[in-house]
């Protein structure tokens, strides 16, 4: 496979999960990918497999224990970077994506708990990847929302016209308002420029409304797409 991906998690059965479907299925069985998904606990060793305890100085919640996790790390295929998900992480971007898909694969620490012993990030170079300002109650939908972005951009997933849009997404521009047929559908026309087959005038339509819409929506992109870069 041109990407192969390693996940480290207390609950395997959740992969490919939505992976294993549509766009990523299809790739996943024409082995454009590989998804191996290995349960943490396989990597304890006492009697009762025991992955997590306490936090040192109390507190809720438990944490996962470095031994255990940094085994199952440690027994894991070594392509591309190891992450971690974690809301406390750096945020995803599209950027963040591209180089990872650009990889040999990547290994995917999912955690669960109040979050994993601050050693193993240490000693085995974690890179926290968060997925957006919220909480999750595991990294395991974070990890899949990381590979279907990673997925549609690998050789051969999807027209190369479909990922290359994405190039302008980052510091770019929000997508334009899309229509199909009907042209009149509940009393709501199709804007009757696109119907008119001016390809130059089509192009500055949807040029105005990526622009008006991300002004609206999302002034943090603007500002960045106005003042260039990124
Ligand atoms: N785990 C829990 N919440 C998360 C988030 N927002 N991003 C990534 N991993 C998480």
């Amino acid at each position: 496979p041109s990407f192969r991906a390693t996940v480290l998690t207390l609950f395997p059965e959740m992969f490919p999960g939505p992976l294993g479907l549509s766009l990523a299925g299809r790739a996943l069985e024409q082995g454009i990918w590989s998804l191996e998904a290995r349960d943490i606990r396989a990597s304890a060793t006492d009697r009762h497999r025991t992955v997590d305890d306490h936090p040192a100085g109390g507190g809720a919640g438990m944490v996962l224990k470095p031994d255990v996790l940094a085994a199952a790390i440690d027994a894991a295929p070594s392509e591309g970077p190891r992450l971690l998900m974690s809301p406390r992480g750096e945020p995803l971007t599209q950027g963040l994506v591209r180089e990872l898909a650009a990889g040999p694969g990547c290994l995917i620490v999912c955690g669960r708990f109040e979050g994993v012993d601050e050693r193993v990030i240490e000693k085995r170079g974690l890179r926290e990847v968060s997925i957006g300002d919220y909480v999750l109650s595991g990294g395991e939908p974070a990890a899949l929302v990381l590979l279907d972005a990673i997925v549609r951009l690998l050789p051969g997933v999807m027209g190369k016209q479909a990922s290359g849009e994405e190039e302008s997404f980052e510091g770019g521009l929000l997508e334009h308002p899309h229509y199909t047929k009907p042209n009149s559908w509940e009393g709501v026309e199709i804007p009757g420029i696109l119907l008119s087959g001016d390809h130059k005038a089509i192009a500055r339509w949807k040029q105005e409304r990526r622009e008006a819409l991300t002004r609206e929506r999302r002034p943090d992109l603007w500002q960045r797409h106005k003042t260039g870069k990124i």
